[in-house]
Formats: C-alpha cells, sequence, structure tokens
C-alpha cells in the first residue's frame, strides 16, 4: 500500500505522553500510583470552575459559542485589554499550531531553544518549515544565540519563559534586549504557560501586555497549569487585532468546547485558589531544593511548577525504578529528569522513593 503521506511527516516524532496512572498499576500491581510527570495541578482545580461544568453538563447537546464570546470577555476584563486582543483555543498547543500554519512556509525558518516545550519543532516540521535550534546556555534560554541566529529567512521565533522542561527564566531586561534585536517583521511567540508560578521578582511585569509595546508579539498563556484545568483543553493568546484576524481564518469553528468555556471563566474569578496553588509549589520547590541539597544531588532552581534534577544515572533508567515503585517522572536528556511539584505528601514521597533508587 502506497498512500501518499506528506513528506514533512518523516522527521516528525509523535509526542510521547507519560504513562496512565492506571496502565502503570496494572502493570506492576500497585494500589497506589503518583504521577509528577506532566505538571499537572496537584489541588485539581477551583471547586467553582467544578460547579461550573456541572450546571453546563445540561447542555451537551449544543455546540459552543463559536466566538467564546463571554470567555473572551472576562478575560478581557481580567487583565484589562481589548476583546478583540484575545483569541481563546483549544489549549495553547493548538495555538501553537495555528501559528505555525499562519506564519510559516516551506523554507521558512523557525527559532527555538534546545531544550524546550515540544510541540513547537512539530508544527514547523509539518509546515515544512526548518527549525533552527539553539542550545541552551546554563540550563536558560542563549537569548544572544537566538537572536545571532535570525536570518532573512527567519518568519518565527518560539519563547518559553519559564521554560519548559528547565523552569529557567529570562528576565525583564533580558527580554527587552532581546526585543531590540529582532526585525518586526518576525513573529516572537512568548509562551507563558507556567508564568503564574514565578517567584523571582525581577520576571518580566505585566507581560501579557508585552504585545501592545511589541505588535509582532503573540502572548500565550493557559488554563492547564496553575488553573488546574488541563483535560478541558483550554488557553488563550493575546495580540493585536490583525494577528488574531488571520489567525481566527482557520481556526475551528468550535474550537473551546462548553465546558471548558465555563469552568474557565469560574476559575479565573476564583483567584484565591491560584494563590493556594502559588504558595503550595512555592514550599513544594524549596522542599525540593532543601532535600536535594542534603542528597548531594544537582538541580536546576525553578520558576514554574517542575523541577529538572540531574540524577547522574541514565534518566529512562531512574524513570523505569521510580515507575516500579508507583512514581511516574519525567525522562528528559541524558541524566536529566523533570518531576512535577506536587502536594507535600508526594513531594516527600518521591524524595524518599529517589533516595531508594539513586542509594543516597
Ligand atoms: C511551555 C508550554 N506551553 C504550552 C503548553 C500547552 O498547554 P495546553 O495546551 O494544555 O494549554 C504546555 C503544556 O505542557 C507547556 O509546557
Amino acid at each position: 500500500m502506497k498512500l501518499p503521506f506528506r513528506k514533512e511527516l518523516e522527521v516528525i516524532k509523535p509526542y510521547v505522553p507519560g504513562k496512565p496512572i492506571e496502565d502503570v498499576q496494572k502493570e506492576y500491581g500497585l494500589q497506589h500510583v503518583d504521577k509528577l510527570a506532566s505538571n499537572e495541578n496537584p489541588l485539581n482545580c477551583s471547586p467553582q470552575a467544578i460547579e461550573a461544568v456541572r450546571k453546563e453538563a445540561e447542555n451537551l447537546a449544543i455546540y459552543p459559542d463559536g466566538n467564546a464570546t463571554e470567555l473572551k470577555k472576562a478575560i478581557a476584563e481580567f487583565y484589562g485589554v481589548k476583546t478583540t486582543e484575545v483569541m481563546p483555543t483549544n489549549g495553547s498547543d493548538e495555538m501553537v499550531s495555528l501559528i505555525a500554519e499562519t506564519f510559516l512556509n516551506a523554507g521558512d525558518e523557525a527559532i527555538q531553544a534546545d531544550i524546550t516545550f515540544t510541540s513547537y519543532i512539530i508544527a514547523v516540521n509539518m509546515m515544512g518549515a526548518t527549525p533552527v535550534v539553539v542550545p541552551l546556555k546554563d540550563f536558560k534560554l542563549d537569548l544572544d544565540g537566538m537572536a545571532n541566529a535570525i536570518t532573512e529567512k527567519t518568519k518565527v521565533i518560539w519563547l518559553c519563559n519559564p521554560n519548559n522542561p528547565t523552569g529557567t527564566m529570562f528576565n525583564e531586561q533580558e527580554l527587552h534586549d532581546f526585543m531590540k534585536k529582532v526585525p518586526d517583521n518576525i513573529v516572537v511567540v512568548y509562551d507563558e504557560a507556567y508564568n503564574e508560578f514565578v517567584t523571582d521578582p525581577s520576571y518580566p511585569s505585566e507581560s501579557y501586555k508585552l504585545y501592545q509595546k511589541y505588535p509582532n508579539m503573540i502572548v500565550m498563556r493557559t488554563f492547564s497549569k496553575i488553573y488546574g484545568l488541563a483535560a478541558l483543553r483550554v488557553g488563550y493568546s493575546l495580540a493585536q487585532e490583525e494577528i488574531l484576524q488571520e489567525i481566527n481564518k482557520i481556526r475551528k469553528a468550535f474550537n473551546v468546547n462548553r465546558l471548558a468555556q465555563v469552568a474557565a471563566i469560574a476559575a479565573l474569578k476564583d483567584q484565591a485558589f491560584v494563590k493556594k496553588v502559588y504558595e503550595l509549589n512555592k514550599e513544594g520547590k524549596e522542599f525540593f531544593y532543601k532535600a536535594f541539597d542534603e542528597m548531594g544531588v544537582s538541580y536546576v532552581p525553578t520558576e514554574a511548577n517542575h523541577i529538572y534534577v540531574d540524577v547522574q544515572r541514565d534518566c529512562n533508567e531512574v524513570f523505569v525504578e521510580l515507575q516500579k515503585r508507583g512514581m511516574i517522572i519525567r525522562p528528559i536528556n541524558k541524566t536529566f529528569i523533570r518531576i512535577t511539584i506536587g502536594t507535600m505528601e508526594q513531594n516527600e514521597r518521591v524524595i524518599a522513593l529517589l533516595k531508594e533508587v539513586l542509594g543516597k
């Protein structure tokens, strides 16, 4: 059978999600399995979002509002921006694809870090464009290196701040210095999936409105992380109306489902929940720093809800050993694993198991 698969697919490696908890339970005959692999929210989501979903379940036969009018309004009001500058999507992941489809042709270049969020490279390759991958420097995005990689062919630059999986950030000054070097006909995607977890005061302030200063910038955020709505798939971007109007031409008509729209509105209102998650995450990361310092294990201080740890053993081996013991983490690269910061109980458990596995 010879089907006409697009040649771009040849270079694309599929996203490999972590094993679901149920599979690990079955495979190893375990009662209790924790998953600290996908940067999910250990406190689930706001009870108000759950209540909104319950109510909206009455309307499952009805298509969602394709314009997500109320959600746009809620986000616009929350930030004090225009509704025409807001675009909700099916997770911010959908926006990554929409941006690639809107701006990239075969032969164009898109600059990104190595290592960063995996969706960017898939979206770029699918358009037949060329990913230009700039290695991290001290686990941070090498913004000078990325600026130096700009050529006539560059159409898009992906910035992830804080970066997944390293949890590192660049500060306000570094961002502005970088933007000075970027011609304004290049689209800069500023992905802030984890911004709400940042504790470093030098982080770019009021970054949601950076697109007003830099009209070539698209700011991406999500309800999947601090708001805990990953299952519902809802993210949003803030950008100039002119950009969003073009992207809107190719957006699927009903990309954000009914339950997601009402849950996101309710979640946004419950900032007390957001604060609770932030505090728990802060406590968790400090716990990890102390534990790893005591174990003599090196890690990268994080501004996100996950921590990048050098286990000085093959990361896949450590992943399997932890999995056997009912703990799912993410092996990333060589000797590095990424652990999502969980409840304090989960954090203590992963440390105890790591001590066992690493013989510390
Ligand atoms: C940096 C980054 N951006 C975007 C996303 C996509 O999030 P979602 O599609 O759930 O909004 C993720 C998810 O892990 C991420 O880590």
